[in-house]
């Protein structure tokens, strides 16, 4: 769903800027299980950063494993509901700890508590608190998790559909996805430059589902995501690779890298 209103100008220079999963968590691992090498690196990385920015990370190993085991992906289950969520809030805890160490003011926002969905889409998240954070100097830290909803009784609210609506609602500048692959990759394993709403029903048939645990649509689910994104509110984003040291950097100091997924 659109979100309701804006609370930041146009043009904000707001960046929002996603942690995947499988970048910062072993994603083939029965439990949650952190790279923590990974995770030090990527947050001094972001320490470098001086603007307005939202975290959203992924549940990788610490949420896919437990949604598919208790089948939260199709509809409520209690025990599911609250294992599920105490594990993605580990995972949180320690991003937001380990940011905190790079003197970065990360604050735990945990979308199961002020959003609500239907039938697995958000039908209301509640986000002014996140631009009143902003302009305090906080870095929100959002990531997937799971959320009652209307149709379903519960479900799972990943963090590339959380993305695109908080990018929206804030009109952030810049959205970036760093995940495990380089970007969006072609059928001989090389990087797509561009999609865009052209180009993307040729490009489909390369992309697919994620090579972990991942119940949210892997790639592909990504991609559909931010290309709504992209033509709903004209906000281009970036997909790369975050396991790669640099990027995360390099994409915050303004460069475009990986697959540009854009209106036009
Ligand atoms: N065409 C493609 N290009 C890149 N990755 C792809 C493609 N098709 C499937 N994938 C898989 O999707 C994964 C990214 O999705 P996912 O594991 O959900 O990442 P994240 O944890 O960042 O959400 C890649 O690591 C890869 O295994
Ligand atoms: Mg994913």
């Amino acid at each position: 769903m659109t979100p309701p209103y804006n609370s930041s100008k146009p043009d904000s220079g707001i960046t929002v800027l996603k942690i995947g999963g499988s970048a910062v968590t072993d994603k083939n691992a029965k439990a949650g299980l952190a790279k923590e090498e990974e995770m030090r690196r990527i947050f001094k990385e972001i320490a470098t950063f001086s603007g307005k920015i939202v975290i959203v990370h992924g549940a990788g190993s610490f949420g896919h494993t437990h949604a598919k085991a208790y089948g939260l992906d199709k509809g409520f289950h209690q025990e599911g509901v609250l294992i599920t969520h105490d594990s993605v809030r580990l995972l949180n805890e320690m991003i937001v700890k380990g940011l905190r160490e790079e003197n970065i003011p990360a604050v735990p926002l945990h979308p199961f508590s002020f959003s609500v969905c239907e039938d697995g889409r958000i039908k209301s998240m509640f986000v002014d608190q996140i631009s009143l954070m902003l302009d305090h100097g906080l870095v929100p830290v959002l990531h997937g998790d799971v959320c009652m909803d209307t149709v379903r009784g519960s479900c799972i609210l990943s963090g590339d559909q959380s993305l695109p609506y908080v990018a929206e609602a804030l009109c952030a500048k810049r959205v970036g996805l760093g995940s495990a692959a380089d970007g969006v990759l072609d059928a001989d394993g090389k990087v797509i430059p561009k999609i865009t709403p052209k180009n993307f029903d040729s490009m489909k048939m390369h992309i697919g589902g994620s090579a972990g645990t991942d119940v949210t649509g892997g790639m592909l689910g990504k991609v559909s995501e931010i290309l709504d994104l992209a033509k709903r509110a004209g906000i281009d984003s970036s997909i790369f690779n975050a396991n790669t040291p640099g990027n995360v950097a390099a994409y915050l100091s303004g460069k475009n890298i990986g697959t540009l997924i854009s209106r036009d």
